[in-house]
Order: structure tokens, then C-alpha cells, then sequence
């Protein structure tokens, strides 16, 4: 089997707002996931918009797991696992608190330049995702999210100012977390909510994302001009769907839902919209408002690599009855495969053959920047948290995509997420946790915040120092 030890990134990844909390401090103002609630799916996101309550309401990420004061301890704890990759993400209202401003704010950036100087100290290689499921909240109230074209300058200015800023430092960058997920989760990924039902969904959503493609495309150009060897990635929440049965009429609704987020890699590292997008287009009433220039940008502005986050496949079947499952995307249940306390679908073998279609689709390098399993740990008697189920999970993901290496495919890295426990996104739990390290905080920001190094710590360590060869 390969030894990834040589030129292969190991660590882990966090977001900036479900680790950071310190929601106003230096000068943040809020954005969007700070006026989200925890809770289950609809009552989490339908707080989105309403006045911020804290009489009421607890918003997790205003405190999250406090990373903003607790990073240097966090970031050695991460060196001690022999990480040397670190994914986190910038928070846009920490730098630009409205999303508007002529100037960006001072204290912001310094806390960005303090983090990543921590990180280099250590050789620990900075992964930046310039936006993780957060918008300063002034734009996208004031212009409705990324169905406004309006944000493509805010953002266009916010990434000149970081890539000026830590060029230096920042090699490596992702423009949005998961840019396929905004068909599904308008909150998070595009700043606005999109109903399903409403009648003019696929337009809005479309144009959005059109909004926002031309918006990365423009990242990746300034990019290219301001940091010296800097490489832009695309990030995209890696759903791999099966056919319910070998029915065609299902293996031709799997190719339909599949080709739902392809069309964002498409157009990203292809630099084009595919054929196929034109008859979706037109049967759905989709009419995209394009610009002079547009289609250009596209093309001349595709990305370097393609990141992706895995969790869980799903099935699709012509016929509309049967059990749906997981909390984000929603798919069906397969009976082959066994479900999370979360209800996701566990499938080390799907890792393997998604990247096996994603590379055989654009053959340029992958990074795998999520994967993880969303557990419940308790605190034994001895004090510690054996987390064999987590080992376990990530050890068949990991031998998945060796495999998948062994294929042929070109893999950059692996970074599981939340190697600390964070705010868990799609419900505002703490009690939903991804990490080797344990942070004490409940589902009410209640705790010590103290840090405990799981069994799981250990195990990734020794993973990591032989180059991903024992997995035992
Ligand atoms: C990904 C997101 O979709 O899934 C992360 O990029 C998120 O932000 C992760 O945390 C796991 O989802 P959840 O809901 O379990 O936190």
C-alpha cells in the first residue's frame, strides 16, 4: 500500500463560525449564521433573518468552542497529532463587518495574521477557505444574498484585500465551502433562503449561483495576479448518488440528481456550462442573467483542484415513495449501508468510487477536506472518551481512499473535519462531535471549554507518522 507520508497533507479542518465564537469582538459584526438557533433543521434555519434574541434564544456560534482565544492551545495540541495541513476559514465579518466598508477592519486582519503565523511555526500548512457558510449580514439583508449581483463586488473586494494581506503566508485557498450545497441549504451557501416549493426556485437559485461562479472565477483571478504560486481550489460537498435499482428509469434519475452538483465542478474546472445544463435550464424556467464578459471569466478562470467534503451517499429512484434520510441533503435510505446516530449513510466504499468519477471526469488533483463521523462521546469513569467508533469510521475512509489512489487517482491530501469538536452545522449542537480533542461545552455553551485529548488523538497520531500505514 502507498506510503502518504511524502508530499501529502495530513491534518484536519474547522470553520471559522462554528469554532471561533467571539461573534462581535474586535469589531465583527454579526453574519448570517449568527442569528441561526440550534435545533432541529427547520426551527435552526427559520430564525434566520429574525431579530437576534439572547433573552430566548442560544446562538451557537457565538461562542462556539471559543477558538478565537483558545487557538494557540489548540493549534499545539494539532502539531502534537503531527498535522501538516491546517483548514479553517476566514471570517468575512471579521474583515469587512458590514460587507460594505470602504476599509477593512484592522483587528480583523490581525487575527488572521496571528493564526496563521502560529500555524507556520509549527509547519503547519494553512488551508483557506475564504468563505464558510457565513456572509457579513448587512449585505445579505440589505441585498438578499447572492441572488444580487451586487455581492459579486463585495466579495471581489474582500478577496483582494486577503490575498494582498497574507500572500505571503496563504498558498493555498478554496473560494466557497461546498458551492453545490446552495441549491439545497440557501441559507448557508448563498446568504438567502430559497423555498422549494416557491414557484420561481430554480430561477433564483440558478442566478445565484451564477452570481457566484462568476464571483470565484474572479477569485481565482486575483489570485493568480497576487500570490506568487498561490493555487485556488473549488470546494464542493462530495454526494455521490446511486440508482435505487438497475432500473433505467432509476439509473436515469441518479444521472439527473448527480448532474445537480456536477454542474458547479463543471463549470469550475471545465470552464463551461455543460451540454446538459441547457435542457435543465429551459424545462425548469431557468433564465440566467448573463453579462458581457461572463462566459470569458469562466473559461479563463477555471480552478487548480478540486476539494470535496464526504460523508454519506444516497440512493434515487423514479418512484417517490420510500424512506428519506440524512439532515442536510435529503436522499434515500440504502439498505446495504448502516446510518450515523445522525441518520447519514456510512460508505467508505463510495469515497472510493467518487473519486474514482471525479477524477476520471476532469483528471485533476483532489483533497479531501471533510470526512468524519458526527458522534456523541461520553466521559468514562477513567476520564478519557473512547471513541472506537470514530477510529473506525475514519480508518475505512482512509483505506477507501488509498484504494482509490491505488486506482490512479491524484489526492493532495486529507483533512477529517472538526479534529476538534465545533459546533455541529447543520443542527447548532455541540453533543454532535467530530474531533480527536473533546471540548467541554454542551448544546447551551455551558462548559469549561477545557480541551481532552480523545482515544482517537493517539490513533491519528500513529496514523500520521507512518505515513498513513497503521491504521490499527
Ligand atoms: C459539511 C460542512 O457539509 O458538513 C461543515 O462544510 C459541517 O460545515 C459538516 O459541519 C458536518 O455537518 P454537521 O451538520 O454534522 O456539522
Amino acid at each position: 500500500m502507498k506510503d502518504l507520508s511524502k508530499k501529502f497533507f495530513w491534518g484536519g479542518a474547522i470553520s471559522a463560525n462554528q469554532a471561533e465564537g467571539a461573534y462581535l469582538e474586535d469589531g465583527k459584526l454579526p453574519s448570517t449564521t449568527d442569528t441561526l438557533i440550534s435545533g432541529p433543521h427547520m426551527e435552526r434555519f427559520a430564525s434566520f433573518g429574525k431579530e437576534i434574541d439572547l433573552d430566548k434564544y442560544y446562538y451557537p456560534s457565538h461562542k462556539a468552542i471559543d477558538f478565537y482565544h483558545h487557538y494557540k492551545e489548540d493549534i499545539k495540541l494539532f502539531h502534537e497529532m503531527g498535522f501538516n495541513a491546517l483548514r479553517t476559514s476566514i471570517a468575512w465579518s471579521r474583515i469587512f463587518p458590514r460587507g460594505d466598508e470602504k476599509e477593512p477592519n484592522e483587528k480583523g486582519l490581525q487575527f488572521y495574521d496571528d493564526l496563521f503565523d502560529e500555524m507556520l511555526k509549527y509547519g503547519i500548512e494553512p488551508i483557506i477557505t475564504i468563505t464558510h457558510y457565513e456572509t457579513p449580514l448587512f449585505i445579505a439583508e440589505k441585498y438578499g444574498g447572492w441572488k444580487s449581483r451586487e455581492m459579486i463586488g463585495f466579495f471581489e473586494k474582500y478577496c483582494k484585500v486577503i490575498f494582498e494581506r497574507y500572500k505571503d503566508k496563504v498558498k493555498i485557498w478554496l473560494n466557497f465551502n461546498e458551492i453545490n450545497s446552495m441549491t439545497f441549504m440557501g441559507i448557508l451557501g448563498a446568504a438567502m433562503p430559497v423555498f422549494r416549493n416557491s414557484p420561481d426556485f430554480f430561477d433564483v437559485t440558478y442566478n445565484a449561483a451564477h452570481n457566484m461562479l462568476v464571483a470565484a472565477a474572479k477569485a481565482t483571478k486575483l489570485c493568480k495576479e497576487i500570490v506568487k504560486d498561490g493555487k485556488m481550489g473549488m470546494m464542493m460537498a462530495g454526494q455521490l448518488i446511486y440508482a435505487a435499482t438497475c432500473n433505467p428509469d432509476d439509473e436515469w434519475q441518479a444521472l439527473c440528481e448527480n448532474r445537480r452538483h456536477f454542474l458547479f465542478s463543471d463549470v469550475m474546472m471545465r470552464g463551461h456550462y455543460p451540454a446538459y445544463s441547457k435542457r435543465f435550464f429551459r424545462e425548469n424556467n431557468i433564465s440566467i442573467d448573463i453579462h458581457d464578459g461572463d462566459l470569458e471569466l469562466l473559461k479563463n478562470n477555471t480552478c487548480d483542484f478540486l476539494a470535496f467534503s464526504y460523508y454519506a451517499t444516497m440512493t434515487a429512484s423514479s418512484d417517490s415513495s420510500g424512506n428519506m434520510t440524512g439532515n442536510m441533503a435529503i436522499g434515500r435510505d440504502n439498505p446495504y449501508l448502516k446510518k450515523s446516530e445522525w441518520g447519514w449513510i456510512m460508505d467508505p466504499m463510495g469515497l472510493r468510487l467518487l473519486m474514482n468519477q471525479l477524477y476520471n471526469r476532469y483528471e485533476m488533483p483532489l483533497f479531501l477536506v471533510e470526512n468524519g463521523l458526527g458522534a456523541k462521546d461520553e466521559i468514562s469513569e477513567d476520564g478519557k472518551i473512547h471513541d472506537s467508533y470514530r477510529i473506525e469510521y475514519l480508518k475505512e475512509h482512509i483505506e477507501a481512499f488509498k484504494e482509490a489512489m491505488e486506482d490512479g487517482v491524484e489526492l493532495m491530501g486529507y483533512l477529517p473535519w472538526g479534529c476538534i469538536d465545533l459546533v455541529s452545522c447543520s443542527t447548532g449542537e455541540m453533543s454532535k462531535r467530530y474531533g480527536f480533542i473533546y471540548v467541554d461545552v454542551d448544546d447551551n455553551g455551558n462548559g469549561t471549554f477545557k480541551r481532552v485529548k480523545k482515544d482517537s488523538f493517539d490513533w491519528y497520531k500513529k496514523v500520521i507518522n507512518s505515513g498513513g500505514t497503521d491504521l490499527r
